[in-house]
């Protein structure tokens, strides 16, 4: 009897990225998408511009796909959980996906003083409770060797007056992944923390973009001279979720162009 001598052909690796409709979780989509990642992002409100996603992901021959899920809503997660299960089953016919980014969020520049609680909340809701209860609640599907990419912020290293709410919850964020990082170890999952400096995005109502004030003042304490692009973090997230980092984990890797250095 012959034996076929061809290698079984390996499934993509699904990455699961939290609001990948815009800015860097979009950017973040089409780089996995040309390394060989099929996509799963989440939208909160813009439906649109995530199918626009989903298509551009499959014109590159990968597999995509969009469901909703506002992060600051835990009580959400359950539900989520099962749409997601009903999509890997229909779209992928697997039971598990393999890396999960916690990217979606919202910005808040105030100083301390006038922070209200509900502020606050919302805030704490959306960028601490949202990863953390999200996270617990998707481990069960994330393959064994797999990986956890948490967004935090430069906002983390140097402060900037108005930023401390926000980045008080990013902090949060950074302690979390090194605790999922021992925690997940023995699975074979690694968890890092992304911390971006400013990027030319929605973030702040895009503030980066359409104040050029802010934009010279950014450009002036970054070592590279200028402010970040949204194509300046997509290939470092693919290249952190790819088997390239497959010995990188429990670290805080800033990606600033060397901000307030
Ligand atoms: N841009 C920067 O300078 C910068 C720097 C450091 C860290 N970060 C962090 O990077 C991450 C992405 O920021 P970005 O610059 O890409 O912002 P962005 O362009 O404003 O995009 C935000 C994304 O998050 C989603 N989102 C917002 N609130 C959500 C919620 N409650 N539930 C679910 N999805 C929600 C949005 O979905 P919809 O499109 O449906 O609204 C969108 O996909 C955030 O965690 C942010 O804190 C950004």
């Amino acid at each position: 009897m012959s034996q076929s001598t061809s290698s079984p052909v390996q499934a993509a690796p699904i990455a699961l990225i939290t609001g990948g409709s815009r800015g860097l979780g979009r950017n973040a989509a089409l780089h996995l998408a040309q390394k060989g990642f099929d996509v799963i992002i989440t939208y909160r409100s813009k439906a649109e511009e995530a199918q626009a996603v989903v298509q551009q992901i499959e014109a590159q021959g990968r597999r995509a796909a969009a469901l909703a899920l506002d992060v600051g809503q835990a009580s959400s997660f359950p539900a989520f959980v099962e749409s997601l299960k009903a999509l890997l089953a229909s779209h992928w016919q697997r039971e598990r996906f393999d890396h999960l980014v916690n990217n979606a969020g919202v910005g808040l520049h105030l100083p301390l003083a006038q922070t209200s609680e509900a502020q606050f909340d919302e805030l704490m809701n959306i960028h601490l409770k949202g990863p953390f209860f999200l996270t617990q609640a998707l481990v069960p599907l994330i393959n064994d060797g797999g990986s956890i990419l948490n967004t935090s912020s430069g906002l983390t290293r140097f402060a900037v007056p108005g930023y401390g709410a926000y980045a008080t919850m990013k902090g949060g964020v950074e302690v979390l992944s090194r605790y999922l990082a021992k925690e997940l170890g023995a699975r074979g999952i690694r968890v890092n923390t992304l911390a971006p400096g400013a990027i030319e995005t929605d973030f702040n109502g895009g503030a980066l973009r359409s104040n050029p004030d802010l934009n010279r003042f950014v450009s002036s304490v970054t070592a590279l001279g200028r402010a970040g692009l949204p194509d300046d973090i997509g290939p470092v997230v693919a290249s952190l979720l790819s088997n390239d980092s497959r010995w990188i984990t429990a670290q805080r890797i800033e990606v600033s162009g060397g901000m307030f250095v």
